[in-house]
């Protein structure tokens, strides 16, 4: 559909001024039909006495007469009359039309839209004189200005120099309308507006008193009327409520140039929306401030494992808690890392290195050194993937010193190696220990540590593992910076990464 720019450069000699100012018109419109409650059509003349329809709206407060677009096509002949009477005279007036859409008649005003002192367009309001709607004293309110501001488009004062507003997110009229005297008094307030106001902490009559009086939006108010154009603001009206306010000055032309008569202020209680607001603002900040928490709960948990240990007498049991201490801290590390990035997803290296200092600090013996070295790159992988994959990577670092370097043996290297691509993470763990004992086999390997890693790898993380004796390449391919005895297995691990 042509917009009103548009059809009217294609058919009227209108320069972009005049265009201008009817683009500005109808993007401010809407609160027009608003308090006449019904349809408006902008109307402007082209040759041989036609009359183009280049803009519509149809009022948010009440019925519409016309379900279908009237953009692009022509008035009709009983329209024309009343049209060019209004082009004629420079005068609003009023009749009625034969409207084909509804079988039968309807009423029109026409009103000259004035710019730079000729009339350049005609704006019409068009309805059916209605008994559904109950005429009390909202009616007769939004009637009186929606007089006023017809007057200030004949006169040229409406639209607002130079100032588009922007309708999308100013309140409307349904919203809650506040009828202002020059001095910011109250004169009407719709019931919508008095519930604002309510909220607003305005629990008297507010007819009769002063914005300032009721400490409302004086500010906005006082800007919007010495600067007579309309003034949108948001007010932080208390901590819990927030209200959207604009602000529109009624103007008039005197002798000695253009004065106040008063003026509408238009809210809407956005304090939901703010709310809402905030809460997404700082949902990544909670997130973060919650894996803060379950690290500070976890390090916690391990602290008291620890105490308990001390208190064993049985090596075995206090192995049996120093790898559940590991486990945990592992686990606190994810989270620790999580803490400090924004969103949901961590490099996974970030979290290997941390991994191995904690491995090369707890497990080393000082008669057999082990050198632990992280060589390419995870990617960022999500939580729930990190998570799992982390615990995976301390058992393999712990079998790999506790049996690749036994008691006895001499020290030697461990590599984890990650690389990854779209699809899937592959992570490989070497070490060049003493190697599997011949009887090993993966398959039936009931160990906790290994039962861990499968059940996470492939049941969790739907990937899948092997372990074989390492080749020669395997340790050329890693470059380990220790020698060692040259045995030990390779464990590779593959981990889909789409789901
Ligand atoms: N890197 C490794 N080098 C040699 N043997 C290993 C290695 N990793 C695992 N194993 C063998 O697999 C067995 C099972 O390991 P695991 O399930 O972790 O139990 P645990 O470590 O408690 O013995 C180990 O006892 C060991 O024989
Ligand atoms: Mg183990």
């Amino acid at each position: 559909m042509p917009t009103l720019a548009e059809l009217a450069h294609d058919h009227t000699e209108l320069n972009s001024d005049a265009i201008e100012h009817l683009t500005a018109l109808v993007s401010e419109w809407g609160m027009l039909a608003d308090f006449c409650f019904a349809d408006m059509l902008l109307y402007v003349p082209v040759s041989e006495g036609k009359w183009l329809i280049t803009a519509q709206v149809r009022a948010a407060t009440g019925q519409t007469l016309y379900h279908s677009d009237y953009v692009d096509t022509w008035a009709s002949e009983s329209e024309k009359i009343l049209l060019d009477q209004c082009l004629a005279s420079g005068q609003t007036a009023q009749g009625e039309i034969f409207v084909q859409a509804i079988g039968g008649p309807a009423n029109m005003l026409v009103v000259p839209v004035s710019f730079e002192g000729s009339t350049v367009a005609v704006l019409s309001r068009e309805w059916v004189t209605d008994n559904a709607r109950k005429s009390g004293q909202l009616e007769s309110t939004y009637a009186e200005i929606f007089a006023k501001f017809v007057e200030m488009v004949a006169e040229g004062l409406f639209p607002f120099d130079g100032r588009i507003a922007d309708a999308s997110v100013a309140p409307r009229v349904g919203d809650g309308a506040i009828v202002l005297d020059a001095a910011t008094r109250v004169r009407y307030a719709s019931p919508n507006a008095v519930s604002a106001l309510h909220r607003a902490g305005v629990s008297t009559n507010a007819i009769g008193q002063t914005l300032a009086e009721l400490g409302v939006a004086e500010n906005a108010a006082r800007n919007a009327f010495e600067r007579k154009e309309p003034v949108v603001e948001e007010i932080e009206q208390t901590s819990e409520v927030t209200l959207l306010t604009r602000s529109i000055p009624m103007l008039r032309r005197t002798l000695t140039g253009v004065e106040v008569t008063g003026g509408v202020l238009l809210l809407r209680d956005v304090s939901e929306l703010r709310r809402r607001d905030r809460l997404l603002l700082t949902k990544d900040a909670t997130i973060r401030e919650i894996h803060h928490r379950v690290k500070n709960n976890l390090q916690t948990i391990s602290s008291l494992l620890r105490l308990q240990a001390r208190r064993l007498e049985s090596p075995e049991a206090k192995d049996a808690i120093a790898e559940s201490v590991r486990r945990i801290r592992t686990i606190a590390l994810v989270h620790e890392t999580l803490s400090r990035e924004p969103g949901e997803d961590i490099a996974f290296i970030e979290i290997v290195r941390p991994l191995m200092r904690l491995v090369e600090e707890g497990l080393q013996s000082a008669d057999r050194p082990v050198t632990f070295e992280v060589k390419g790159d995870g990617g960022r992988l999500p939580a729930t993937v990190a998570t799992p994959l982390s615990v995976v990577i301390l058992e393999l670092l712990q079998n790999a010193v506790d049996h690749g370097f036994p008691e006895g043996s001499a020290g030697g290297s461990v590599v984890v190696s990650l690389s990854h691509d779209d699809d899937a993470l592959t992570i490989r763990v070497v070490n060049n220990g003493v190697g599997l004992s011949p009887d090993f086999d993966f398959s039936k390997a009931t160990g906790l540590g290994l039962s861990i890693v499968r059940t996470l790898v492939t049941t969790e993380l739907a990937g899948t593992i092997e372990m074989r004796v390492a080749a020669a390449e395997d340790f050329a391919q890693l470059s380990m910076n220790t020698p060692g005895s040259g045995e030990g297995p390779v464990v590779e691990l593959r981990v889909p990464l789409q789901y």
